[in-house]
């Protein structure tokens, strides 16, 4: 749907939200064979992202669980990310590096404990999935874009060109606007280049500039281990690295299944688990200036 349009619009996607939240509700606890009277808590997201379909799903979680009679808990979305990691293996020990990188954030956290963050760094501009979402639209590879730059890049020759680096040698922080302006003089300059080619070279200048990023955190910090998240951690490519670097510096590489790494419920519910079980509320990444994490309630009064 969104593809047709070429990015999200946002109204367009809140009214699907509206339609598709309860059957989908439905899909969900019918798959999972649970009953609305088994469930100890609902969770929903509750920033960043777009109003309209945030109170879409923070509405109906709220109904839910007035209905249920059990807590809602509202989740930072970057949060939730984080929390992937954790779905396939709890196994982990701390502290751990975590890339996060997504349509909206490129953020690279020390996390020291449950609900313990540190922001080494981030985005000065777009973040990492947008540079792959806008240089995608430009070369006419369709939406969402890092999935159809992958494709193309596999038949290219990724040493064709060399695109910059930003700031691959200063701190923690990223900057993705300048490769993509220079991706529109390259091609503008070269018009038989091979779409291919250009996707290659894109994707492995971002793909190095992260892998450095992080994998220089990791020596600094002295982690356990590396962890991937957000929707451009189902990239082959930066999976691979990872694997790599994490195998050359002997710590443990945790990265999400592809399925996990996009938006999902499940990682928001994860991430509620913990938040249960440890019975705290997580003051998040307030980057934003977005809703803090609800704190867990035990009762039924529901926060507003
Ligand atoms: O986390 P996500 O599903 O939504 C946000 O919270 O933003 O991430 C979506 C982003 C899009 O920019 C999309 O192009 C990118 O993740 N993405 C990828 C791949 N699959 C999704 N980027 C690179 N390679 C992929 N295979
Ligand atoms: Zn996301």
């Amino acid at each position: 749907m969104h593809a047709s349009f070429g990015g999200v619009v946002p109204e367009v996607a809140s009214r699907a939200h509206l339609e598709l939240i309860n059957p989908i509700v439905q899909q969900a606890l019918s798959k999972a064979g649970v009953s609305g009277g088994t469930v100890n808590a609902v969770a929903a997201t509750i920033g960043p992202g777009l109003m309209g379909s945030l109170l879409v799903g923070v509405s109906a979680a709220k109904a839910l669980a007035l209905v249920w009679g059990v807590p809602f808990i509202g989740i930072n979305h970057l949060e939730a990310h984080l929390y992937a990691c954790f779905l396939e293996d709890s196994s982990l020990e701390f502290p751990l590096a975590v890339l996060l990188v997504s349509g909206g954030h490129t953020i690279l956290v020390l996390m020291e404990d449950y609900s313990r963050y540190r922001v080494l760094g981030q985005t000065l501009d777009d973040a990492a999935g947008e540079a792959f979402d806008k240089v995608s639209r430009f070369l006419g590879l369709g939406y969402p874009g890092g999935p159809a730059i992958e494709k193309a890049a596999a038949d290219g020759d990724d040493e064709a060109i060399v695109f910059p680096r930003a700031m691959l040698h200063e701190g923690y922080n990223f900057s993705f606007s300048g490769i993509k302006t220079s991706v529109v003089r390259y091609v503008r300059a070269h018009p038989k280049v091979e779409n291919r080619d250009v996707a290659a070279c894109f994707q492995k200048s971002v793909v190095d500039v992260l892998i450095t990023k992080a994998t220089k955190a990791a020596e600094e910090f002295d982690v356990k281990g590396l962890c991937l998240a957000g929707g451009v951690a189902a990239n082959s490519l930066l999976r691979k690295r990872v694997e790599e670097e994490c195998a050359r510096m002997g710590i443990k590489s945790l990265i999400p299944s592809r399925i996990m790494c996009t938006d999902n419920a499940a990682m928001v519910a994860c991430t509620a688990w913990w938040r249960i079980q440890h019975d705290q509320a997580a003051p998040f990444l307030d980057i934003e200036k977005t809703v803090l994490a609800t704190p867990v309630d035990p009762g039924l009064t529901l926060p507003v």
